[in-house]
C-alpha cells in the first residue's frame, strides 16, 4: 500500500515525505497575479497565501500583514514581475501614481506545497532615494523586458555572476560588471543612461543579499544591506535595498533600485 502510493505520488511530481510540489512557471504567474489583485484590492489575503501570520516585512521589519501596503487598495498603474523555478521565489515591482504615489518591490517565496511562506516588500515613498513614481513609470514602463529568444538564454549562473558584480564592484573598484552599451540606471525616478558604473568609500560590504532570478527574462532581482547611503545607519547592516536586474547576452541592460530612506531625503 505504501509502496504504491509512494510510486503514484512521484508519477505526479510529488515527493511522498519531502511533500515537495513542482514549481512552476505557471504557479508562480498565478499567484503573482492573485498577489497583485490584493495589493489592488486592499484585501491582505489572496489564494496562494499559506495564512495570515506568515512572515510578512517591509522595509526589513517584521509587520502584521493586515497593517501593512496589502491592506491599502493601491492605485496600481504599472508591474512587472520575474519568476524563479529554482529557488521557487517571485519578484514584482509595481508602480502607483495617483492616490498614494508608491514604487513597491516585493519577494514572494514559496514553500514545498506551493504556498506562499514569506513576503518581503521595499515601500519607497516620498523622501525616499529619488523618489518620483510618475517618473518610475515613464522610464520603467519604456525598457523592453520582454522574454529573451530560447537560444539566446543565459545560463542562471551567468545572470547571477552579473547581479553580484554590479553589487561587488561598489566596494571594489577592480570589479569589472558586464555592462552593456548602452546600459540604464532607474533609481527611483531618475534615469542614467551610459556609465552604470559605481563604487563607493570602505568600508563597504553589501551582505544578506536575497536573490530571485528568472533566465526566461534574463533578470536577477537582489533585496540586500547598501552600507553607504543612508548617514542615520550604521554601514552594518546598512539601508534596505533591492536591485531588479536585466541582463541581455551575459551583460547588463537595465538597473532599478529601491533604497528606503530612514530619514527623509537621506541621500548622502
Ligand atoms: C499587471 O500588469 C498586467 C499587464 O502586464 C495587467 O494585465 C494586470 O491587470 C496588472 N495587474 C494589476 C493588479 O494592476
Ligand atoms: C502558516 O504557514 C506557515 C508556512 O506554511 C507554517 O509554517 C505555519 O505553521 C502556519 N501557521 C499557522 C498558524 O497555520
Ligand atoms: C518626476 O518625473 C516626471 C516624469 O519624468 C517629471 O516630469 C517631473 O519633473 C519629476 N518631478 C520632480 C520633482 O523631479
Ligand atoms: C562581508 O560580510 C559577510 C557577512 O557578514 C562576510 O561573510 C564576508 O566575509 C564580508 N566580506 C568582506 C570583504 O568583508
Amino acid at each position: 500500500m505504501l509502496s504504491s502510493l509512494i510510486v503514484a505520488g512521484l508519477g505526479l511530481g510529488f515527493a511522498v515525505g519531502g511533500a515537495s510540489a513542482e514549481c512552476t512557471r505557471d504557479m508562480l504567474q498565478e499567484a503573482t497575479a492573485g498577489y497583485l489583485a490584493a495589493l489592488a484590492a486592499g484585501t491582505p489575503t489572496f489564494p496562494a497565501l499559506a495564512n495570515s501570520s506568515v512572515p510578512y516585512q517591509e522595509n526589513d521589519k517584521p509587520m502584521d500583514i493586515g497593517k501593512g501596503v496589502l491592506s491599502q487598495g493601491i492605485a496600481i498603474d504599472f508591474n512587472r514581475s520575474i519568476y524563479d523555478t529554482t529557488l521557487c521565489a517571485s519578484y514584482t515591482e509595481i508602480i502607483a501614481t495617483t492616490k498614494h504615489p508608491y514604487v513597491i518591490g516585493t519577494r514572494l517565496a514559496f514553500g514545498d506545497d506551493g504556498k506562499v511562506v514569506k513576503i518581503e516588500s521595499n515601500v519607497c515613498d516620498d523622501g525616499d532615494w529619488l523618489f518620483n513614481a510618475s517618473g518610475s513609470l515613464r522610464y520603467s514602463k519604456a525598457e523592453n523586458w520582454d522574454p529573451i529568444p530560447e537560444a539566446k538564454r543565459d545560463s542562471r549562473d551567468v545572470i547571477k555572476a552579473a547581479g553580484d558584480a554590479y553589487i561587488d564592484a561598489w566596494g571594489d573598484a577592480s570589479v569589472q560588471p558586464p555592462f552593456a552599451t548602452p546600459c540604464s540606471r532607474l533609481e527611483g525616478g531618475s534615469y542614467i543612461t551610459g556609465n552604470c558604473k559605481l563604487n563607493f568609500p570602505p568600508p563597504f560590504n553589501a551582505t544578506n543579499r536575497r536573490y530571485t532570478i528568472d533566465e526566461v527574462l534574463g533578470a536577477v532581482d537582489m533585496f540586500h544591506n547598501f552600507p553607504f547611503i543612508d548617514s542615520a545607519l550604521p554601514r552594518q547592516p546598512g539601508t534596505e535595498t533591492n536591485n531588479l536586474i536585466r541582463v541581455e547576452g551575459g551583460k547588463i541592460r537595465y538597473i532599478h533600485e529601491n533604497t528606503v530612506c530612514t530619514n527623509k531625503g537621506c541621500a548622502k
